[in-house]
């Protein structure tokens, strides 16, 4: 524990600045992630403030000016403060004097932090769905080369139907596809502007609510005062987005390690490991930790709805406890979603044993089931045919004795007996299940092509957020040269 004596600062003054509590209290540190956040808001406020007549334009442009020198002399130099808000208003005060301390008229500390999360958070779910989209292409690029590399499917990790490993990756996209929507429909509801609700229940000032959310590139205003300072849900949904798409990273990352492990898949030196000990290791312990990253993403969000459930309205310190559940987990996801998709790109899949073993376990065995059933028979007496026909190897001789076992006559009184010689081969299997989304080469091909035009768009969705954002900064920071 440090003797030194704390220093109070503007908020707290000489009243409940000491204590043994006190940095229990500080979530200065941490606050790291919203100082420039903060910076943002403040000048936005201030404008208008200024603009309003709330504040002079001199006294605005004096606070503009130390804001500008707070940001340059970064988080590391600002004063001791219970938090950064309180801490920045404490700086400007140092630089300029009592005048500074308008800056914090019309608002309050529970609508600001509010306001800087949403402000920083935004930014970072734009990179997590920017992330997401590369990872996207990524898998498409790797399924083009593949739409013909046959390997076996699995259910309850048995071989169950031969499939390609464009069909198996193509997947994965459609899940993080939707990952993608879901992060934007978080950053829809994220990008709202609380500022102005003040404690809780407004100001008597006469504030532009609408100006400073058009100011800091919020779509609209939080509108009920109360709703604006308590709100989190846009943690919780963003949260849930993250941890979603983390259980799906998890999965392929699961599905590579148990492929290496069998040899269908190198995995690149650069996302893999040698073992300490045992010099002919080559572990796949990248993947392991983007497994492992669903675990961060689910603490977040248990973290976080433990944090908010059964909190009173409307302001209550347990917030401040709440955010870092919300950032931690998004920036656990996003690393594991790069490291996912450089894994996935540099991997090499072994066309040969995958062929090879894409028969094994007589996964064909639903192929022979439904062209029995084509010729009329009912599915269920085609799928005792096939199951008896299973148990003695699986191949045309056992499917013939099994027809004449099951049926009486002979394989050609029902089906064509080359019909039934292809089915038993993958790669005419896979080739006959070409119904719409289904792994047959022309329609994974197909699906290509819609999922590069859904990329696309997704791209666009992504882009168009962000430059409105980047507009919002470059018009604030003409704003604020105006006062100079
Ligand atoms: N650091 C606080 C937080 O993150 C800011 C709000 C403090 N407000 C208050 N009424 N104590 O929530």
């Amino acid at each position: 524990m440090s003797e030194e004596e704390p220093s109070s600062d503007v908020v707290r003054r000489e009243r409940f600045s000491g204590g043994p509590a006190r940095r229990f209290l500080s979530s200065l540190a941490s606050d790291e992630r919203i100082f420039r956040a903060d910076l943002q808001v403040d000048r936005a406020h201030v404008v208008m403030l200024a603009e309003q007549g709330i504040v002079d334009e001199s006294e605005a442009a004096d606070i503009l000016g130390a804001l500008d020198a707070v940001e340059e002399a970064g988080h590391a130099e600002l004063p001791d403060g219970e938090d950064v808000h309180a801490a920045i208003e404490t700086a400007v005060i140092e630089r300029i004097g009592d005048v500074g301390g308008k800056m914090h008229t019309a608002r309050s500390r529970n609508d600001e932090v509010a306001t800087c999360l949403r402000h920083r958070l935004r930014e970072d779910i734009l990179e997590l769905a920017e992330t997401v989209i590369g990872f996207r292409e990524v898998l498409c690029s790797v399924a083009e080369g593949h739409t013909e590399t046959v390997m076996p499917g699995y259910t309850h990790l048995q071989p169950a139907q031969p499939t390609t490993v464009a069909h198996y990756l193509l997947s994965y996209e459609s899940a993080l596809a939707r990952d993608t929507e879901r992060l934007v429909a978080a950053f829809d509801r994220t990008n709202r502007s609380p500022l102005g609700g003040a404690a809780f229940a407004g100001t008597p000032f006469d504030i532009d609510r609408e100006r400073v959310a058009a100011l800091l590139g919020f779509d609209e205003v939080v509108e009920n005062s109360m709703d604006a300072s308590s709100a989190r849900d846009f943690l919780t949904e963003t949260t849930a987005a993250a941890a979603t798409l983390a259980t799906h990273l998890s999965g392929i990352a699961e599905d590579l390690v148990i492929f290496a492990n069998k040899g269908y898949v190198d995995l690149s030196d650069d996302y893999s490991s040698t073992s300490s000990i045992m010099p002919q290791k080559k572990n796949p312990d990248t993947l392991e930790l983007v497994r492992a990253s669903a675990g961060d993403a689910s603490a977040g969000l248990n973290g976080l709805l433990t944090t908010l459930k059964g909190l009173p309205r409307a302001y209550n310190r347990d917030l401040q406890r709440a955010h870092n559940h919300a950032f931690d987990a998004v920036d656990a996801v996003l690393e594991a979603t790069e490291v996912a998709a450089g894994a996935v790109a540099t991997a090499e899949w072994n066309a040969d044993l995958l062929a090879e073993e894409a028969a094994d376990g007589f996964s064909t065995a639903t192929g022979i089931a439904d062209l029995l059933a084509m010729q009329g028979l009912p599915f269920r007496t085609a799928h005792e045919v096939v199951a008896i026909a299973g148990e003695n190897g699986g191949d045309f001789a056992a499917v013939e004795a099994a027809v004449e076992d099951v049926l009486g006559g002979e394989l050609g009184e029902y089906v064509d007996p080359t019909a039934v010689e292809a089915a038993l081969d993958p790669e005419t299997s896979v080739a006959s299940r070409d119904s719409l989304g289904g792994p047959a080469p022309e329609s994974v091909a197909a699906a290509l092509e819609r999922v590069s035009a859904d990329i696309a768009e997704a791209e666009t969705a992504v882009g168009t957020r962000r430059e409105a954002l980047d507009a919002a900064t470059d018009a604030l920071r003409e704003e604020v040269a105006t006062y100079g």
